[in-house]
Order: structure tokens, then sequence, then C-alpha cells
């Protein structure tokens, strides 16, 4: 596969993983309050940010009120959305974005911080529920610091892959050392991290540290396998993308036994073996993604009345397609399915 089929198909995946962002943009009179305002205004001269791209911190002014990307409790910023800013640089030495205390929400997705680290202070937010740095031009080793950050539910560190493209990694430390006191998490976006591992050791890092994980999306993170059954206790996952990873491993029966499952994105991972036919018969799958595995078997069994497939791919498989009913079956149960 080479580079631009497997950013176009990590764009895919992006695109089907918009989650709505906790921090909305909110202009209230006592939003924020006085003092957080000084606050704010700090963090704006602080950072380097292009004026003409910036459509939100190019407006923050005492005088005008208008707050646009913070969201407020009681005239405490409690979300910062600072996504797609064009800001450049200016947060390592500001320690005016890690003083406020109440921040649940972060957003500083699609910036361009220029290759530089995730400053270590964000570790000081400790209320922060929601951390995005996707696509934020960070680079180097994810701060161990991070892993004090034991409130965050969703936690973003995803990137497009590009072949050529500096990438964060988890240096020498292993993901349990990222996640291991993350009890809350329930959505994981790693896509297009370094996060070297010995042979499945990342699944007993997120079955013994996440029970709650909802979504998992560790595409191209050189993770090796097999895929081990201590993953069989996330039971609620219902987003399942693992896509460009060497996993050499058949698939799991048990995913058949996720009933809120959603999204199986296992392209390309080097899978062999049968396809556990079951797991077409969870009634929530809506995207079937296995294509770039040619040493997986299978067919189409009988599909469920009233499933919800919308996507199915299959291409560069061993999957038969002799069996004429299934198809046809396919074609008129789900006649919006794509593959
Ligand atoms: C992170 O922010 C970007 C830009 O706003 C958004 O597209 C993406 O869905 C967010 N990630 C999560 C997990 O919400
Ligand atoms: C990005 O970093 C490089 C090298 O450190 C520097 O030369 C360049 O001016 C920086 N660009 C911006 C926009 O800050
Ligand atoms: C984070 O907190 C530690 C200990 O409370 C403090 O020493 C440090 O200066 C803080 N870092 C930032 C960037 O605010
Ligand atoms: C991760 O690394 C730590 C030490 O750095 C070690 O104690 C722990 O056993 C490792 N976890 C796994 C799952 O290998
Ligand atoms: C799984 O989801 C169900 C229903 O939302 C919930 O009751 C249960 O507590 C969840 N399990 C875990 C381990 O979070
Ligand atoms: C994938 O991993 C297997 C087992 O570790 C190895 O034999 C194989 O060469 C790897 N394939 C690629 C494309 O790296
Ligand atoms: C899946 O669920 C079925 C019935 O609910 C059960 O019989 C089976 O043992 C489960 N399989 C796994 C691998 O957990
Ligand atoms: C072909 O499809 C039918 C109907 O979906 C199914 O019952 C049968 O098991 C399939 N046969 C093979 C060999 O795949
Ligand atoms: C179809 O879905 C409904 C609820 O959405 C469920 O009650 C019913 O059992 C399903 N029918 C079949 C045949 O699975």
């Amino acid at each position: 596969m080479n580079g631009s089929i497997i950013s176009w198909l990590l764009l895919e995946i992006f695109t089907i993983s918009i989650f709505s962002d906790a921090a909305t943009a909110s202009t209230s009179a006592q939003c924020p309050c006085v003092d957080q305002r000084s606050l704010l205004l700090e963090l704006k001269n602080s950072l380097i940010f292009d004026t003409f791209k910036s459509s939100k911190l190019v407006l923050w002014d005492r005088s005008t009120d208008s707050w646009s990307g913070v969201t407020c409790e009681d005239g405490l910023v409690v979300g910062l959305d600072l996504s797609k800013e064009s800001i450049s640089g200016g947060i390592e030495d500001s320690s005016s974005l890690f003083r406020p205390e109440f921040l649940q929400s972060l957003n500083l997705a699609f910036n361009d911080f220029n290759y530089t680290a995730i400053p270590s202070g964000l570790a000081n937010l400790s209320r922060l529920a929601h951390l995005n740095l996707s696509n934020a031009g960070f680079f180097t080793h994810i701060p161990a610091e991070l892993s004090r950050l034991t409130k965050l539910c969703t936690l973003d560190l995803s990137r497009v892959y590009y072949d050529d493209e500096p990438v964060l990694n988890l240096e020498k430390r292993n993901l349990s050392s990222l996640i291991g006191d993350m009890r809350e998490l329930r959505e994981l976006y790693l896509d297009g991290v370094i996060v070297f591992t010995k042979g499945s050791e990342w699944c007993d890092a997120l079955s013994s540290s996440v029970p709650k994980l909802e979504v998992l999306s560790m595409s191209f993170c050189s993770l090796s396998g097999p895929i081990n059954p201590s993953l069989m206790s996330l039971a609620n996952l219902s987003v399942i993308q693992l896509s460009g990873n060497n996993l050499s491993s058949t698939v799991p029966r048990f995913f058949a036994n996720f009933s809120s499952l959603k999204t199986l994105s296992l392209v390309d991972c080097g899978l062999q073996g049968e396809f556990p036919h079951e797991i077409f018969q969870v009634q929530t799958l809506q995207i079937v993604e296995l294509s770039f595995n040619e040493l997986l078997q299978g067919f189409l069994p009988e599909f469920p009345e009233n499933g919800s497939l919308k996507t199915l791919v299959l291409s560069h498989t061993s999957h038969s397609v002799e069996n004429r009913t299934s198809e046809l079956q396919l074609s008129w149960k789900y006649p919006k399915l794509f593959h």
C-alpha cells in the first residue's frame, strides 16, 4: 500500500469519527467573569497566532464582550475551543493557559505548533475531562506528566497519517504508562502515534486500565499482534479502528459479543484465518472495513433482518463472492449499502 492510499483511508476514518465537542462558543454577559477575562487576555497575548486566519482569539476583547470558543459555568472558564486558530507557539512559556483551574475541556486541534513538544504543564489542569490535541503540529515524546490527567473521558492525540511527517511517540514507555490511571476514559484516539509494544501488551494495558472504553482508535500506531482475549472485557466498545497495524492475527469471535459495536475498521492488518460471520449479526453494526488482508477468508452469511450496515469493504481479502444468494439479500436488505 502506498502513502496516498493510506492517507486517503485515514481521511475516511477521520470523517466517520467526528464527535461533537464539549466546548461550544458562548458569549453570555457573565461569561467569563472579570478575573477570568484578564487571564484569557493574558493567554491571548502570549500565544503566537495568525490574526488573518484566526476567527476566535482575534475577537477576544474586554470591551466588546466577544469570547468565542469560551464556555463558562458560573462565570468560570470550563471549556476552551482554540481549534483551527493557526496558533504556532507561545504555549510552552505561557503559564496563563495552565491557570484556569476549572477547565474541563481543551481543544487545540488543527493548529500549527511547528513541531514543538506537548507542554507538560497541561498536566496541571487536573479537572480536564476532554483533551483534544489532534493534528496540532506537536512533535516527539508525549510527556509522562499527561498520565496525571486521571479524569479524562476523551483523549485525542491523533493525526492524519503522512509518510514523511515527524510524529508523536511514547518513547520507551508502554501504553500502560500513559493510560494506566485514566479509569474514566471512554474515547481514545491515538491514530498515527507510534506506540511500540511487545506483542499484545497493548491489549492488556487497555483491558486493565480503561474498563469504560467505547471508542478505540489506534490506526497506524505500529502495534503488533495478535489481538489478545483480554480485550474481551471491553464489552462496551462501539468503535474499533486498528487499520495499518501488523497484527498478524485472526479476528476474535468475541467481537460478536460487543452488542453496541458500530464500526470495525481493520484495513491492512495482516489478518488471517476465517472472519467470524457471527459479527455480522450485531444489530448496531454500521461499518465493516477489512480490505487489504489478503489471507483473510470468509463468506457472506445470512444478514439480520433489521441490521444497520452501511459500509462493507472486502476488497483484497479472500472472502468468497460465490454466494450469490447472500449478495442478493445484502442488496435488498441494505439498499443504501456501498461496498
Ligand atoms: C478534535 O477536534 C477536531 C477539530 O475540532 C474535531 O474534528 C475532532 O472530532 C475532535 N476530536 C474529538 C475526539 O472530539
Ligand atoms: C518553526 O520552527 C522553525 C525551526 O525551529 C523556525 O525556523 C520557524 O521560524 C518556525 N515557524 C514559525 C511559524 O514559528
Ligand atoms: C504545574 O504545577 C506544578 C506544581 O504545582 C508547578 O510547580 C508548575 O510550575 C506548574 N506548571 C505550570 C506550567 O504551570
Ligand atoms: C509497562 O512498563 C512498566 C514500567 O515501565 C512495567 O512495570 C509494566 O509492567 C509495563 N506494562 C506492561 C503491560 O507491559
Ligand atoms: C457499559 O454500558 C452500560 C450501558 O450504558 C453501562 O450500564 C455499564 O456500566 C457500562 N460498563 C462499563 C464497564 O462501563
Ligand atoms: C508482520 O508480523 C509478522 C509476525 O511478527 C511478520 O512475520 C511479518 O513479516 C510482518 N509483516 C510485515 C509486512 O511487516
Ligand atoms: C458470547 O456470548 C454468548 C452468549 O451470550 C456466550 O455463550 C459466549 O460464551 C460468549 N463468547 C465469548 C467469547 O465471550
Ligand atoms: C450462502 O448464503 C446462504 C444464505 O445467506 C447461507 O445460508 C449459506 O450458509 C451460504 N453458504 C455458503 C457456503 O457460504
Ligand atoms: C428488529 O429491531 C427491533 C428493535 O429495533 C427488535 O426489537 C427486534 O427484535 C429486531 N428483529 C429481529 C428479527 O432481530
